[in-house]
């Protein structure tokens, strides 16, 4: 079976609100997304809010179609959002405010109760599926079984950060051996952060057996900024040259 990609529009919501503006609106992404193939739609609801807002997220809900994955720290005011929305997959992710996107996984092993908890009002709000970010280290994954998740998003970040093949090698491993586990433990698997065009074939070549879902964001959006641009111009010469 081939994994199901789901797309992170939050950066659509970046570009809106350097403007403060209306548009582009991450939910009109969202639409267009599934409507070229994706399977379902991501976004991160932080605490500062500093892309998604609350009102992106109560429409994402209503509007997306395949999978809607919504991201969140165990922050009350965001879960409590979390809980009311009811999304397909709730995946509970570390959060700093100083940094600049996830950093790492959820250190689960030392926060065990916490995020348990966390499950736990998830799934009798009635989320569909509850994935803890993690590392791919193994105690980790075993932590996240314990601690009541029903998947893991694998954090790809050391393996998108190698630049050679030969420096590829060892996130890879780690990658795969963690999948592994996570199959052992009875999870599923999805994976994310960082992987993009270039990456993506190799990282499912050398460590996607066990994964049946990608999460993939900046890349596609940075991409849409590129390839979307010719159009966009050639809109605007029309308009000002006739
Ligand atoms: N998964 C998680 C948990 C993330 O925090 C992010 C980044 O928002 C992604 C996946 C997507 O990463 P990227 O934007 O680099 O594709």
């Amino acid at each position: 079976m081939p994994a199901h990609l789901l797309i992170n529009v939050d950066h659509v919501a970046t570009l809106r609100n350097a403007r403060r503006a209306e548009r582009p609106d991450p939910v009109e992404a969202a639409f267009r997304a599934e409507a070229a193939g994706a399977d379902g739609v991501v976004v991160h609801l932080r605490e500062d809010r500093r892309h998604v807002t609350e009102r992106d997220v109560r429409l994402l809900a209503q509007t997306v179609r395949g999978k809607f994955d919504l991201e969140c720290s165990t922050d009350a005011e965001v879960l409590a959002i979390c809980c009311d929305v009811r999304p397909d997959l709730a995946t509970l992710v570390p959060e700093r405010r100083e940094e600049v996107t996830t950093e790492g996984g959820l250190n689960v092993r030392t926060a065990s109760e916490r995020l348990a908890r966390a499950a736990d009002r998830l799934h009798d709000a009635g989320t569909g599926e509850v994935a803890f970010f993690v590392d791919p280290v193994p105690a980790q994954v075993e932590a996240a079984a314990e601690a009541g998740a029903d998947a893991i998003e694998l954090h790809t970040g050391d393996f998108a950060e190698a630049e050679t093949p030969a420096a590829q090698q060892h996130p890879l491993a780690r990658l795969a051996e963690a999948a592994a586990t996570a199959e052992t433990a009875g999870l599923r698997v999805h994976a994310g952060h960082g992987l993009d065009y270039r990456n993506v074939e190799r990282f499912f070549e050398a460590a996607g057996a066990h994964v049946e879902e990608v999460s993939i964001g900046f890349a596609v959006v940075a991409r849409a900024a590129m390839v979307g641009l010719e159009q966009a111009v050639r809109e605007m010469v029309r308009l000002v040259k006739g």
